[in-house]
């Protein structure tokens, strides 16, 4: 038994995410977590909301409340509607917890003890009007690359660039429009990423096992050369600045940037895992976080969308190599493309795409699960498109998965009173089968151990055709009239397919699995089976008592598809 700590990035605290967000990073970590737990290993996934920095300053003012109370209300939104979709968090935290602000000063304070944090002044962008510097979205203009309007401070979404708000055209502020601007001088605290780039490389080198994906990325931003990075901002919300455990006198109006305190929070929300004694349980978080504690034992594997892949592979890195504290460092990191919407990108604030909380007033969870773990943005960026949906849900749920447990068990209830028969010898047909499923479980077990989440999914639907294929060749309903013991043989396997794919399911269909077992008398979730498909198909003890379980798939009709694509604007245009 092995100990897996699993963190996906953390989700930004502005509104509830869209497909594209649960794609790419949380359930593709919560498949992960539910099938190395069914493999019997200890499991930690730690995800949290992001709650500070200019996007929930934002979206509170746009909301009209104070940022706590929003942050408050948005965190338990996000956490009931990722609950909802079954994402098996062991705890979803928050950035702005007590634990995050002491262990964020705690890395700033030893930072700068090992000579790693410098003050320096900066020029940045203040708003007379407003009598307050604009930092990061605050100020947005015309874009100075594409002449694009509105590029905001940090990026130009028209051209993608990272911009620097003093690098801004015609700049005002977002807060009230003013053009009265000035650049000030304003102090602020760097970490100098520079004299750590030779241990960033060898910790990058040493990852040869790692996708191309983040590899490349970490080599681009090393080969450019590390730059010095400014750890903190002329904001009010967020984790104050200290030193020595007191307000570090010039920093009284300022707070940590957002990306220094985001990751830390993979570890304080293990703390506050640690910390809640609610059901009375005693954790030690170190374990999982101190290679003094027993973690150089763990295999921590981190779960991101491409664009946060530099701030895992350098940042963060940086903050962890650089206090020179036995702290855990990822181990692996499985990065994500964009899941698209139709040709163009998913968008908050155009209201492009579809978001989780309305995609369940659609179709429940296993649905969207399927789709997006069969259509995972792997290799590339891939499009969410209705046809699509449609195409998975009817082809691969409810005609090959749905049809075959529906039928076994219903030939089942009328022939054998539901209950698993007895009898008959497996022969040729039940042989062949033992080794085409061992075949495909050793892949499959092998995809998800590698975490190839699109592959991983393509198995699972081979050993469900499988199933399909073999009650066909079978044929058990003429058996029957001939030759019952034969009849026996063959549902009594049909059965125990069904009870492999409850196991098989758990990963990525968590709640049909737990319907499928409930069907055929298993414990859910189950423990992932060997490879050994004679074995694993000759489980059922004979006389159990199944049951037809209620229709586990509708199909999507095209009615729906034209509504939603209507309601949703997706369709045809890029
Ligand atoms: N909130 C960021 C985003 O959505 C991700 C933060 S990941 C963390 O892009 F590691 F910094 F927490
Ligand atoms: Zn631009």
């Amino acid at each position: 038994m092995a100990r897996i700590l699993i963190t996906s990035a953390l989700p930004y605290i502005n509104g509830i995410k869209h497909l594209g967000n649960l794609a790419g990073s949380m359930l593709p970590a919560d498949v992960y977590a539910r099938f190395q737990r069914a493999q019997g290993h200890e499991v930690l996934y730690i995800c949290a909301t992001d709650e500070h920095g200019t996007p929930a300053e934002l979206a509170a003012a746009a909301a009209g409340q104070n940022v706590s109370d929003y942050c408050d209300e948005q965190h338990q939104l996000q956490h009931d509607i990722g609950r909802a979709y079954g994402l098996s968090w062991d705890w979803f935290g928050r950035s702005s917890s007590p634990q995050n602000h002491r262990l964020t000063q705690h890395f700033a304070e030893i930072l700068e003890d090992r000579g790693l944090i410098e003050e320096r002044t900066d020029h940045m962008v203040y708003s007379v009007d407003d009598k307050r510097f604009l930092p990061d979205r605050y100020v947005e203009g015309t874009c100075p690359h594409c002449n694009f309007t509105p590029a905001r401070g940090d990026q130009c979404d028209n051209c993608g660039r990272l911009l620097d708000p003093t690098d801004l055209i015609a700049p005002y502020s977002a807060i009230s429009g003013s053009r009265n601007i000035e650049v000030r001088e304003t102090r602020h605290l760097y970490l100098l990423q520079t004299k750590l780039e030779a241990q960033i490389r060898a910790f990058i080198d040493s990852k040869d096992d790692w996708p191309a994906l983040p590899r490349s990325i970490a080599y681009k931003h090393l080969d450019e050369g590390l730059i010095d990075r400014g750890i903190t901002r002329d904001l009010a919300w967020g984790v104050p600045v200290t030193r020595h455990g007191l307000p570090r006198p010039g920093f009284e109006d300022k707070v940590f940037y957002v990306w220094f305190d985001a990751p830390i929070e993979y570890i304080a929300a293990t703390q506050e895992w640690a910390d809640n004694l609610e059901d009375g349980k005693l954790r030690d978080w170190r374990v999982w976080w101190r290679t003094d504690a027993g973690a150089d034992q763990v295999r921590y594997v981190q779960f991101m969308g491409k664009d946060n892949v530099a701030f895992h592979t350098v940042s963060f890195p940086a903050t962890i190599i650089g206090s020179g504290e036995p702290w855990k460092l990822v181990d692996t990191l499985k990065a994500f493309n964009w899941l698209n919407w139709y040709g163009g990108k998913f968008s908050t604030s155009q209201g492009r795409g579809v978001f989780m909380d309305q995609a369940l007033e659609l179709l429940p969870p296993d649905y969207w699960r399927w789709y997006l773990t069969a259509n995972t943005p792997e290799s590339s960026d891939t499009a969410f498109t209705w046809e699509q949906f449609q195409s998975a849900t009817n082809r691969d749920l409810a005609d090959v998965l749905g049809n075959f447990v529906n039928r076994i068990l219903k030939f089942c209830e009328t022939r054998f009173e539901s209950q698993v028969p007895a009898g008959g010898e497996p022969g040729e047909l039940e042989r062949k089968l033992y080794d085409d499923v061992s075949q495909k479980l050793a892949d499959l077990t092998g995809q998800m151990e590698a975490i190839e989440v699109r592959k991983s999914a393509q198995v699972l639907r081979e050993l469900w055709v499988l199933g399909n294929q073999y009650l066909q060749e079978a044929a058990p309903w003429t058996a029957i009239k001939t030759d019952p013991a034969r009849a026996a043989v063959i549902v009594r396997t049909g059965l125990n397919l069904v009870a492999l794919f409850s196991r098989l399911c758990g990963p990525i269909l968590p709640f049909t699995a737990g319907k499928i077992a409930d069907a055929v008398g298993e414990a859910y979730p189950g423990a992932w089976p060997s490879s050994d498909g004679e074995a694993e198909l000759s489980r059922l003890e004979p006389g159990r008592a199944v049951s037809v379980p209620e229709v586990l798939f509708r199909k999507v009709e095209d009615v729906q598809v034209a509504e939603w694509a209507t309601r949703f604007g997706g369709g045809g245009e890029a």
